[in-house]
């Protein structure tokens, strides 16, 4: 069976909606568990797949798990961790099992994976990673495609990223909170989620700070506790629903959002004419969306640049503003797979470089059917389906269900029309069925 996302326009989006805890977040508290020995409660958990395979990969190293999803709330004990081998298939479904590799090495000394491999939005390679903790005295073997990763016990270092990669500094991070001494990592990532992660640690009793402009400070302790947890909002859903407010003309409030995670998005909607608000310490975000947006370039760039996951979804917002804009694409090298979809729809995207597109406001998108090749890319395919004249069907729901908990629903709350199911249940023609299966 081939699922597949109707979306049908309706017209403006209005109403009130709360986020859920960040998938980027949750998956590396789920890591940083490993550090402890004993029951750590973590709340704000969103539904998606990605979590549930990180609950696989946890339990297979022995870890005893619970998960109500009605109170999104996981109970995970690490009292019984027996193993060090990260399941291969688990590691291959997603790339965020090598954050288990840190805390891994931190406890046992040794973790055995595989690479979790490229993907279609670029080679993503883990040589920072694997730079950072041979530095830290790791040697790493390859047999067969297993990377084993052994120390006799790991040692505190200055080390200095070539780049602020957000999983490298999350894995140095957890394995530097139980190295005795003093590891510094400098030109560190500093995403807001990884700002949550080092609140869990710190819960945990690590010692950690942050010195300007970038640099992250660790004095290793010789024990971390269990903790009780509630996840960071998810800013990248925040800026999601924010999209389909803008793009189809309505108003939204979203309650508890965090404003100040979202600095340079907001500024790029307020440039595009859209009305933002935001409240008390900047909590809460309130878009009032102009019937007649501009067109503005943007690039994406590290925390806190605009955010490499609303490229897509901003994409589409450009498809239909007034005018003429560039996008730069700095983070990953292929993160344009979207492109060709909107194009299908009526888009005018021109490809300039491998890094930037052109985009060319038109009156009109079309829904037809479309394919998400990532995570971000069906958020974009969606968005624009909400605003596409017909029906848009969008298949590869398996990426939608990795990245986001009930967005379809909280759409719909919001009065989108937006359904998911079994792509000959999608009420097209049979020919249409044909091209899609
Ligand atoms: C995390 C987020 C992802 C987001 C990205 C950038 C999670 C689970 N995922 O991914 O949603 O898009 O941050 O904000 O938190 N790189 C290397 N070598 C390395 C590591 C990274 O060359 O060892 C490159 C990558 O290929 C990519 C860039 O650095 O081009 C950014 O990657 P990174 O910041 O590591 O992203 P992730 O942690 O994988």
């Amino acid at each position: 069976m081939i699922e597949g996302i109707r979306v049908e326009p309706v017209g403006p989006l209005s109403g009130a909606i709360n986020l859920v805890g960040a998938k980027n977040a949750i998956l590396v508290t789920m890591a940083a568990t490993l550090l402890t020995s004993g029951k750590s409660v973590i709340t704000n958990v969103p539904v998606s797949s990605d979590v549930l395979y990180m609950i696989k990969l946890l339990e297979s190293l022995g870890a005893q798990i619970a998960f109500d999803r009605e109170l999104k709330k996981l109970e995970i004990d690490t009292s019984a961790i027996v193993g060090h081998q990260v399941d291969p298939e688990i590691m291959r479904k997603m790339r965020a099992s090598i954050l288990v590799v840190g805390p891994l090495l931190a406890r046992f000394g040794c973790a055995d994976v595989v690479f979790p491999g490229g993907c279609t939005i670029g080679a993503r390679p883990v040589d920072i990673h694997l730079k950072a903790f041979k530095t830290m005295g790791v040697d790493f073997h390859s047999i067969d495609e297993v990377l084993q990763a052994r120390t006799p016990a790991l040692r505190a270092q200055r080390i200095v990223l070539e780049y602020p990669s957000v999983g490298a500094t999350e894995n140095i991070l957890m394995a530097a909170t139980l190295t005795p001494g003093t590891t510094t990592i400098v030109h560190a990532a500093l995403e807001p989620e990884v700002l949550d992660v080092i609140r869990v640690l710190k819960k945990m009793g690590a010692q950690i700070d942050i010195e300007p402009p970038a640099t992250i400070v660790i004095n290793g302790v010789s024990v971390l506790n269990p903790v009780v947890h509630e996840v960071i909002v998810d800013r990248l859903e925040a800026g999601s629903l924010l999209l389909a407010t803008a793009l189809t003309g309505g108003e939204l409030v979203i309650p508890n959002a965090r404003a100040f995670d979202l600095d340079v998005f907001l500024a790029k909607l307020q440039e595009m004419g859209h009305t933002i608000e935001t409240g008390a310490q900047g909590i809460g975000i309130r878009l009032i969306a102009t019937k007649r947006p501009h067109a503005v370039s943007f690039k994406t760039g590290p925390y806190p640049g605009f955010p490499t996951d609303l490229q897509a979804p901003m994409v589409v917002a450009q498809c239909l503003a007034s005018g003429v804009c560039d996008v730069y694409e700095t983070v990953f090298e292929n993160r344009f797979l979207h492109v060709r979809e909107l194009q299908k729809m009526g888009a005018q995207i021109k490809f300039i470089f491998g890094d930037k597109i052109q985009v060319k406001g038109v009156e009109a998108l079309y829904g037809t059917h479309v394919i998400a090749s990532d995570i971000r890319a069906s958020c974009a395919l969606v968005l624009a389906g909400l605003v596409a004249q017909g029906k848009t069907v969008m298949t590869g729901v398996h990426h939608w269900r990795r990245g986001y908990d009930m967005l379809d629903q909280k759409l719909a709350w919001l009065g989108a029309r937006i359904v998911i199911g079994p792509v000959e249940q999608l009420s097209f023609t049979s020919k249409e069925r044909e091209i899609m299966i």
